[in-house]
Parts: structure tokens; sequence; C-alpha cells
């Protein structure tokens, strides 16, 4: 990725010259067997940065009841309220995954991100940007809630960050890059592969240049605090 990806601008532009469908890394059908490990078809699920992925539309068509999807870009969030207007159980929100104060503490299942905390990666203020955006996420799961990121970087490069989340206890599966064709494999999509203090294990297993997506699912251990009092959830069913 580039630098301009760390830029709200670049993605509405980006968004104006070319509305079609678009994945970064992967689509439904192929993550859907592990969505169906960590995830239930009641469960509200929040898609941070969608941009037009066909990811929320898919997983409603099939099951998923209650998913709310956001971007920093208003000009896909635009397009994507106008194009799924009549679908029940999909919501567009256009919204700062750094500041997610519209959203009540402990309300969703689970946060999905595919491709965005690589983008926040790629700005200014990278490490600043992605600490923001990981308490976000924290704060806005409930206990026993899961932060699903699929994303392009390695343990060297995400576990130290994901750590940092002191209450998140930590999966990694991994899966091919769609572009490469299937060969025989020394993992399970739907099996967490091991993963030591410095994620050096996962060398031992995939080798040194994978052509691998790595998919962390830290799951939020249950707090100690009482719920503190929230202003109402602008999205929450009634
Ligand atoms: C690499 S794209 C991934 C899009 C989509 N998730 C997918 O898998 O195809 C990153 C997305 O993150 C969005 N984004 C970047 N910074 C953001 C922020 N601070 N808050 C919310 N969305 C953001 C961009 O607008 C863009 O749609």
């Amino acid at each position: 990725m580039t630098h301009a990806y760390g830029e709200p601008s670049y993605w509405d532009q980006r968004y104006q010259s070319d509305p079609g469908t678009f994945d970064w890394y992967q689509k439904y059908p192929s993550l859907a067997p592990l969505f169906d490990r960590y995830l239930l078809r009641h469960h509200r699920l929040l898609l941070v940065g969608c941009g037009n992925s066909a990811l929320g539309e898919s997983m409603v068509d099939d099951g998923y009841q209650d998913v709310v999807n956001i971007d920093i870009s208003s000009v896909v969030i635009e397009a994507m309220q106008m194009k799924h207007m009549d679908k029940q159980g999909l919501k567009y929100i256009n919204m700062d995954v750094r500041d997610m104060s519209l959203f009540q503490s402990s309300s969703f299942d689970a946060v999905i991100d595919k491709g965005t905390l690589d983008s926040l990666m790629c700005g200014h203020d990278a490490m600043q940007n992605a600490t923001k955006m990981l308490l976000e996420v924290d704060r806005v799961l409930k206990d026993k809630g899961v932060y699903i990121l699929i994303t392009y970087g390695g343990p060297s490069y995400r576990l130290y960050m994901l750590r940092s989340i002191q209450r998140w206890a930590i999966n990694l599966h991994v899966i091919d890059r769609v572009e490469k064709s299937p060969g025989p494999k020394t993992w399970t999509l739907t099996n967490p592969v091991p993963l030591n203090t410095d994620g050096s294990s996962i060398a031992t297993l995939l080798g040194s240049n994978p052509e691998v997506h790595y998919i962390y699912v830290c799951t939020k251990l249950e707090s100690q605090r009482p719920p503190q009092n929230e202003t109402d959830d602008v999205t929450a069913e009634q």
C-alpha cells in the first residue's frame, strides 16, 4: 500500500472515480467457514472501513441479521446507502473508526476489519491512529466479543499492536491469497495456527515469504468494570 491509503481524501477520490464493487484481499465465500466458527447469525456486527465491498451484503444474504457498516468516505457511504436502501439488516453510516462515539460501549458482538487498520498504518501518525482505532474497537465490543482483523500484516508487524490491548486473547488464522492457486497446506483455515510470544512460530509453519493473508481473531476478555452511563446509540434496534 502507498502512503495515500492513509488519507481520507484519497478514498473519496477513489470512490468518486471508481464506484463499482471491489473487495480487498478476500471475498465472503472464502471467509465464511471462519466466520461460522466465531459468529452467530443473530450477532450484532460492525464492519469498519467497509468501502464498496460486497462483504456486508453477502453476509446478510447468508442469514446474518444485523450488519452495520461504517466508512470515513461520505462518497462511498452515500452510494452504499442508495444501493442497499431496501435491504433489511444492512446499515451504512459515515463515521471515523477512530471516533465511534455515536455507538454505545459494549454494543457489538463482533467488529470485522478487512484492510482498514492496514490503510491507517500507511498514513501519517500511523501508530497514533492505529491505537485510537483499536481502543475504540475494544470499547464498542461486548465482553467475549471478537475483533476479526483480515490483513496482509504478519505477526511481526501486527502482534505487538494487538497485544497492547491487554484484555484481548488472540488467535491467528491464515488463508491463501485469492490469486494463488491452491496447493498442499500445513494449515486449515478454521484452526488457529500456533503462536508463540514474538510470532516467529509462523515462519516455521509457513516459510519466510508465505502467500497468505493473516486473520487475527481477538476475543475481548470479560471486564471487571461496571458499565458506564452512555448516550443513546443511534443505530441500536428499538
Ligand atoms: C483497503 S480499503 C478496504 C475496504 C473494504 N473493507 C474491503 O475489504 O474491500 C480501506 C477502507 O478503509 C476506509 N477508511 C480509511 N480510514 C478510515 C477511518 N479513519 N475510519 C473509517 N474508515 C476508514 C477507507 O475509506 C476504505 O474504504
